[in-house]
């Protein structure tokens, strides 16, 4: 299947009609277990001899399908399915970190990451300390003996920061470290964080991979490549597990260790499972993420370009835009779009802000991005409402900041509805 092009493995890649249904369209296998052949089977599959499904907690043939088709889209060797990109960047750190670890994030992250690595995980024992995504140094600067990952995003939100990825990756290989990258803002469609050097690539699917805004979602991908085999800083990829049979997981899984590992242990315990539906509804998403992604980034670019000269519009921060400090990095990375979310900075503070967000009326005010309407928000009161002063002023969010999610209707629509709304 990996030998086909990225729109064919959108709508091909991860399933085959099955032998029993011939179904053409992935089927939603609603059900919470499988009953197996005797007893010597359902030992030998949680035995870990034989592959299989045992319960939808684990795996589950839709999930399955799911699983294989982002993994294929990003260039990895497997995937795990969550609840939501929450469950995912959650489970992916658990995978790494215990009581007394430390993680480098970059501060131009989503607000809700902030507060889940800020305080749910201080709570746990495990610190997380931010970095400047402007300046992969800094990353350097915080890694200490202690520090199991590097996370970033690859398109920050709400601000739109572009990593320079290839040289974060290097930095976090030098300490034997591996990069989580946050693929949610670009999609492998856009951006293959792989290809630049990330071992682990996060999605929340809520976004633009299922495209649609009815189904929370969520995936870790394994690249395969990072080398946990004999790494110190990771003894539990390399001792047996006593919560698993004793299994070593560099040795049983080899490349695919981190992803078995999400699965069988942190997956099992935390039960952050993807239900098969919201599996099944993002991949009739992903059939067409190819040709939103590039709607979105064209129609994206326009507004941007018509805000930035408007008199009414303080700044735009669009990395597509000659103006931004992230052109050059864009053109690098994200050479067939820049996706479809951004800020600017409206003349005359909150309240012109308010003004403007009110008289909106195509544009919806939703706490969301990334599916098929135009949707407005204004960062300061709401995603990243729990972040302190100075953390704003860091994510370079200010009260006049308006975070805009270009949808795909017809882009002489959503101009007309700023300009009326800017007037
Ligand atoms: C970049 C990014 N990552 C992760 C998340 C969390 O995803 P979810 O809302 O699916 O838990 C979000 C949510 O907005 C996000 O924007």
């Amino acid at each position: 299947m990996s030998k086909y092009r990225f729109e064919t493995l959108s709508i091909h890649g991860g399933y085959t009609p099955e032998a029993t249904t011939h179904a053409n369209v992935p089927p939603i296998y609603m059900t919470t277990a499988y009953s197996f052949d005797d007893v010597e089977h359902a030992r030998r599959l949680f035995a870990l001899e034989e592959g299989g499904n045992i319960y939808t907690r684990l795996q589950n043939p839709t999930n399955t399908a799911f699983e294989k088709r982002i993994s294929l889209l990003e260039g990895g060797v497997d995937a795990v399915a969550a609840s939501s990109g929450h469950a995912a960047i959650t489970m992916a750190l658990l995978t790494l970190c215990r009581q007394g670890d430390e993680v480098v994030s970059s501060t131009e992250i989503y607000g809700g990451a902030i507060n889940l690595l800020d305080k749910t995980f201080a709570r746990m024992g495990i610190t997380v300390r931010f970095a400047e995504i402007s300046e992969p140094e800094s990353f350097a600067r915080l890694i200490n003996d202690k520090t199991r990952a590097v996370f970033i995003e690859s398109i920050g939100n709400p601000k739109a920061d572009i990593a320079d990825i290839r040289a974060i990756a290097d930095i976090a290989h030098k300490s034997g470290i591996p990069l989580i990258v946050d693929n949610t803002f670009a999609t492998p469609y856009l951006l293959k964080p792989i290809e630049h050097g990330a071992d682990i690539v996060i999605h929340s699917t809520t976004k633009y991979l299922a495209g649609n805004g009815t189904s929370m979602g969520g995936a870790i991908v394994d690249s395969g490549n990072f080398e946990w085999k004999g790494n110190p800083r990771f003894t539990e990829f390399n001792e047996p597990d006593p919560s698993y049979h004793g299994v070593v997981y560099s040795d049983a899984f080899g490349r695919a260790a981190f992803a078995a590992r999400v699965r069988t242990q942190i997956l099992r315990d935390i039960g952050a499972c993807q239900s098969p539906f919201n599996s099944w509804v993002t991949m009739l998403g992903m059939e067409t993420l190819a040709l939103r992604m590039e709607r979105h980034s064209s129609n994206a670019l326009k507004v941007a370009e018509f805000l930035d000269k408007h008199p009414a519009i303080e700044r735009v921060d669009y990395p597509g835009l000659k103006s931004s400090r992230y052109y050059e990095l864009a053109k690098r990375y994200l050479p067939n779009g820049a996706s479809g979310v951004f800020t600017f900075e409206i003349k005359g503070g909150r309240e012109a802000g308010a003004r403007f967000v009110n008289r909106l009326k195509l544009f919806r005010i939703v706490a969301n991005l990334g599916d098929a309407r135009s949707m407005v928000s204004h960062p300061a009161t709401t995603t990243h409402s729990q972040l302190s002063d100075e953390q704003l002023v860091a994510a370079g969010i200010s009260a006049s900041t308006i975070r805009l999610s270009i949808g795909l209707e017809n882009i002489g629509d959503i101009v007309e509805d700023l300009q009326q709304a800017l007037s």
